[in-house]
């Protein structure tokens, strides 16, 4: 099978080394990829937002499936003018995608649905917004409706804050605050079957401790010592079945990966929000996990046979992602500079560390930075302690002038603290 991956980020290198390792894909591209991409799949360049470009490029190579990464291109309709075309596509309808595209239509289906989620208010004025506000109290939530790549929710003690992040959006979601842990939580759906991935947790803030302003993701691991082992098996219940049973009553099935970012509050687990990708950077360690070939999954969430797929098989190893970001990310960061020590990671810690390009770009000889997310570092081991330490040690060898990465990914579910 010829597969083409459409995106460019680390989540992107993820999915085609992934698929680079299955069997059964003889031939492998991605549009427009990145640095670290080429070298696992043949790089074609592609306006990833233009449906009739992405088709067209899928038609010419003669791909059997199309793998929509982002979620830009989902909610602007990509995966459904490669189905046009005649050719499966991994990847929600611009009407399903929604359930990402606007935060207002997720808590809908979820009120439908029965799935439990943040009590909440959509505001479109600054007298709406100061009721919600006040109706909630601090700490406030304020959500952009609309895409910002990990960037639209504030969450503040601060009313001003609150505020003025409010009143500078069009349309605003105003929340509950939950509290405890978060875990992602992807399934893979055709529309009517749901099968589970394993849980993984990511980390939102950019600084050490959780502090600093949120992110797209820092770092990430899997599996979830501390979580129950029934939270799989009750999310899959309580929120995934239910949302695609929702959706496809409305005429709008939900085929891809729904991604649910969950709180397990005191009173119970609760939706944060509903992605309509793979989530980056849980994707570098879920799949790093998967034993069961990626494309036939895929594929079968493509042309709705996921009920005739055989169990998941998963390793018992754990994974461990660590983000490299650029200067001064997640605001306008430096890019240009070049990242040395790629060669060093490549010949000392493979396979049980190796690194997944984001932002970069090649440049002569040189790899440099070209982004925000500049790269993540994933790596495997018995236990989360074992891949910390590959994943650090990896990372010690790289070199990129004003970079910045958080040192105490997995740290406290290493030790069980
Ligand atoms: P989102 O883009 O909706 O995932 O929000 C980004 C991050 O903001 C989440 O990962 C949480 O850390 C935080 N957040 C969002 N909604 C809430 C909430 N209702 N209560 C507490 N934290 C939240
Ligand atoms: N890891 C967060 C996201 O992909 O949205």
């Amino acid at each position: 099978m010829k597969v083409l991956v459409i995106g460019s980020g680390a989540r992107e290198h993820a999915l085609c080394r992934s698929l680079s390792l299955d069997p059964a894909v003889t031939a492998l591209y991605c549009a427009p990829g990145n640095a670290g991409i080429a070298e696992v799949a043949e790089l074609r360049p592609v306006d990833a937002l233009d449906g009739a470009a992405v088709s067209a490029l899928a038609t010419e190579l003669g791909a059997g499936l199309v793998v929509v990464g982002p979620e830009a291109p989902l909610v602007a309709g990509v995966a459904d003018a490669v189905r046009e075309a005649g050719i499966p596509a991994f990847g929600p309808s611009k009407e399903a995608a929604r359930l990402e595209g606007s935060k207002a239509f997720a808590k809908d289906v979820m009120a439908a649905a029965g799935v439990p989620t943040a009590r909440s208010y959509v505001c479109t004025n600054p007298d709406e917004v100061d009721e919600a506000l006040d109706a909630f109290g601090p700490p406030y939530v304020v959500k952009d409706d609309g895409l910002a790549a990990g960037k639209g929710v504030v969450v503040t003690p601060d009313l001003d804050t609150a505020r003025a992040h409010a009143n500078a959006c069009e349309r605003v979601v105003i929340e509950e605050f939950l509290d405890g842990p978060e875990v992602s939580l992807f399934a893979v759906t055709d529309g009517v079957t749901v099968v589970p991935l394993q849980p993984a947790q990511d980390f939102k803030r950019a600084l050490d401790g959780d502090e600093g302003p949120n992110t797209g993701g820092m770092g990430a691991y899997s599996p979830l010592p501390w979580a129950d082992p029934k939270l799989v098996e009750e999310v899959l219940e309580t929120v995934l079945k239910p949302t695609v049973d929702e959706m496809q009553r409305r005429g709008t099935p939900f085929s891809g990966l729904l991604y649910a970012g969950l709180a397990i509050t005191s009173r119970g687990v609760r939706v944060i929000e509903f992605n309509a990708r793979f989530g980056d950077p849980e994707t570098q360690v879920v799949l790093a996990r998967l034993k069961t070939p990626l494309a036939r999954l895929l594929l079968a969430a493509a042309d709705g046979t996921l009920a005739d797929l055989a169990d998941l098989r998963w390793s018992d190893d754990a994974a461990v992602t660590v983000v490299v970001a650029s200067h001064n990310y997640p605001g306008t960061p430096r890019t240009g500079d070049p990242i040395t020590g790629l060669d060093a990671v490549a010949a000392e810690d493979a396979p049980y560390a190796y690194v997944l390009h984001a932002g970069t770009r090649r440049e002569a000889d040189a790899v440099v930075s070209a982004g925000g997310r500049v790269l993540s570092v994933t790596a495997t081991g018995d236990d989360l302690t074992e891949a910390r330490e590959r994943a650090y040690r990896a990372i010690s060898r790289i070199g990129l002038d004003g970079s910045q990465h958080r040192t105490d990914i997995a740290a406290k579910a290493a030790t069980g603290a």
